[in-house]
C-alpha cells in the first residue's frame, strides 16, 4: 500500500478526541476508502496534564506547539478543532500556503475571515474543506459546493443551532417561558454555562454567512447578517403562534433579491420567526438542526440530522479527511473559492419580510379605523385582522398579520402604534416566514 498520509490534529475536546477515536475504529475502512492509511503525526492541546479518558493514541503524539507541528516536513493535512479566531488563523494560512490540506469545523472563523483562508489555500494549491462547521453532521456545504454547482439556489432557510431550537421547542410543548426552558437546556447539557453566541444568535450569523456565501457564490462575513437571538421571544409570542397554527423557530434566511435599481443583491439574517406547523422546518425538534434550500431547478430539498455533539461532527469532520486524503494522493485539489457573483449585502430594512404584531387596545368605536390608518400610512398592506377580548376591562386585543413589506417599514408601522394613546400596549411582534 502507499505511504500513508500524516495529519496533524489541532485541538482534542469535544469534537477532536471522536476524531482520534474514529480514526482508531476506522483505520482499516478509511485506507481502503482512501487507497492509503491515515496516520496521526501529532496532536497539539492546551493542556498535557488534561486527562483524556482512554483514548486510544500514544501519549507521546501530544504537543503544545502546534505551529511546530504544522511545520513538520511529515504533516500532509491539518485538521483544526480548537475554534477561535487567532491563532486559529494563523496555523491555518500557515498550513495552506505550504500546501498542506486544512479540514476545520471553526464556523467562527471562516464566517469572520474566510476570504484570507480560501486565498492562501489557492496560494498554496491545497484543499480547504469544512463541512463540520455548519450543522455539524449533516453533509450541507458539500451539496451547496458540488452537487448544486449545476443550479441557482434562490433561498436557504434553516434551523443551524441546536440550543435555541431545543430551547424554543421546550417553550412550545410546555409553555414554559425562555428563563425556564434555558436551565433546562443546561441541565441537560444543550447549554454551555454562557450560552450568549447560542441564544443571541451569533452562532447562527456565523452558519449563515457561510451558507449565503457557498449558495450564492459570492462573499458574505457574519457582520454582513442582520441578528437576533431568542432572549426576548416570550411564552405570549409561543401561545400567539400557537393560536395561528405556527411555531416559533430560530431561524437563518438568506435569500436572493434586487435592489431599487433592479440589481441582484442578497439578504443574510438570523431571527426568531413564526412559521405554520405545515412548513417542512416546523417539526425539527429538541436539539436537531435543518436546512431548506429553494433552488431553480431543482425544487426544493431539506437536510436534516444532528448539528453538534463529538461524535456526529467528528463524522463530518472525517469525511472532509478522505475527500483531501485522496485529492492528495492523486494530485489534485478541489476547486477554490467561488465568489464570482459578488454581490451587494441588502440593509435589514429593505429586506422583504412579514410581521404579526398583537395589540391590546381600547375597546371603543374608531380604534381598528385608527391602527389601519398607520399601516397605510407606512404602505403596510394588512393580510389578516383578529379582534377578541383582551385580559383586563375595557380593553380588546387586536391580531395582524401583515402582507410581504420592506422590514423597515413594519418596524416604523409598530413604532407609531405604540405611540398611539388608543394602543395600551405592543404584546407580541414577530416575523412570519414560510406562507402562514
Ligand atoms: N462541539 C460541537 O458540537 C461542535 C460542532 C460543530 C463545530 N464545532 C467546532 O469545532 C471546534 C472545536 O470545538 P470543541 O467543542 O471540540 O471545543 P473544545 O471541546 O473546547 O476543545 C478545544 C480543543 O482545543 C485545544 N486548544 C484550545 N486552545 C488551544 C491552543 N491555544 N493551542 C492548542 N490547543 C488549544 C484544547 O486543548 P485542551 O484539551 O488541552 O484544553 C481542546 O483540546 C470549534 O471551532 C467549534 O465551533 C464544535
Amino acid at each position: 500500500m502507499t505511504s500513508p498520509v500524516r495529519l496533524a490534529l489541532l485541538g482534542c475536546g469535544t469534537v477532536g478526541s471522536d476524531v482520534v477515536r474514529l480514526l482508531h475504529e476506522q483505520s482499516a475502512d478509511l485506507a481502503a476508502r482512501i487507497g492509503a492509511p491515515l496516520e496521526i503525526a501529532g496532536i497539539a492541546v492546551r493542556r498535557l496534564g488534561r486527562d483524556r479518558g482512554d483514548l486510544p493514541v500514544d501519549p507521546a503524539l501530544f504537543t503544545t506547539d502546534p505551529l511546530g507541528l504544522i511545520k513538520r516536513d511529515d504533516v500532509d493535512v491539518v485538521v483544526e478543532v480548537v475554534g477561535g479566531i487567532e491563532p486559529a488563523r494563523t496555523w491555518l494560512v500557515e498550513a495552506l500556503r505550504a500546501g498542506k490540506s486544512v479540514v476545520t469545523a471553526n464556523k467562527a472563523l471562516l464566517a469572520e475571515d474566510g476570504a484570507t483562508l480560501h486565498d492562501a489555500a489557492a496560494e498554496g494549491g491545497a484543499d480547504l474543506y469544512y463541512e463540520a462547521s455548519v450543522a455539524g453532521a449533516i453533509p450541507l456545504l458539500r451539496p451547496l459546493r458540488e452537487s448544486l454547482h449545476g443550479d441557482r439556489i434562490n433561498r436557504v432557510t434553516g434551523i443551524v443551532n441546536g440550543t435555541t431550537n431545543f430551547i424554543l421547542s421546550a417553550m412550545d410543548a410546555t409553555g414554559a417561558g425562555f428563563a425556564e426552558a434555558l436551565e433546562e437546556a443546561t441541565e441537560l447539557g444543550y447549554a454551555e454555562a454562557d450560552p450568549t453566541a447560542d441564544v443571541e444568535g451569533f452562532d447562527a450569523a456565523a452558519k449563515a454567512a457561510i451558507l449565503a456565501s457557498l449558495a450564492f457564490h459570492t462573499r458574505v462575513t457574519a457582520a454582513d447578517v442582520h441578528r437576533e437571538g431568542i432572549t426576548e421571544v416570550t411564552a405570549a409570542d409561543v401561545a400567539s403562534a400557537k393560536a395561528m397554527g405556527c411555531t416559533i423557530k430560530l431561524l437563518c434566511i438568506a435569500a436572493r433579491g434586487a435592489d431599487a435599481a433592479g440589481r441582484e443583491t442578497v439578504s443574510v439574517r438570523v431571527h426568531p420567526a413564526m412559521i405554520p406547523l405545515t412548513h417542512p422546518l416546523a417539526g425539527v425538534g429538541d436539539a436537531f438542526n435543518a436546512v431548506f434550500v429553494e433552488a431553480e431547478a431543482a425544487g426544493q430539498l431539506m437536510f436534516y440530522g444532528r448539528g453538534a455533539g463529538g461524535a456526529p461532527t467528528a463524522s463530518a469532520v472525517l469525511g472532509d479527511v478522505v475527500a483531501v486524503a485522496r485529492n492528495r494522493l492523486a494530485g489534485v485539489h478541489a476547486a477554490s473559492e467561488s465568489a464570482y457573483a459578488d454581490l451587494p449585502v441588502r440593509p435589514m430594512g429593505e429586506a422583504l419580510t412579514r410581521y404579526h404584531i398583537s395589540l391590546d387596545v381600547a375597546d371603543r368605536p374608531g380604534v381598528l379605523e385608527a391602527v389601519a390608518g398607520v399601516f397605510a400610512r407606512h404602505e403596510v398592506s394588512i393580510a389578516t385582522v383578529r379582534q377578541g377580548p383582551a385580559g383586563g376591562g375595557s380593553d380588546a386585543e387586536l391580531v395582524i398579520v401583515t402582507h410581504v413589506a420592506p422590514d423597515a417599514a413594519l418596524a416604523a408601522t409598530v413604532g407609531e402604534l405604540r405611540g398611539l394613546d388608543i394602543v395600551r400596549s405592543v404584546t407580541s411582534v414577530l416575523r412570519v416566514e414560510g406562507g402562514a
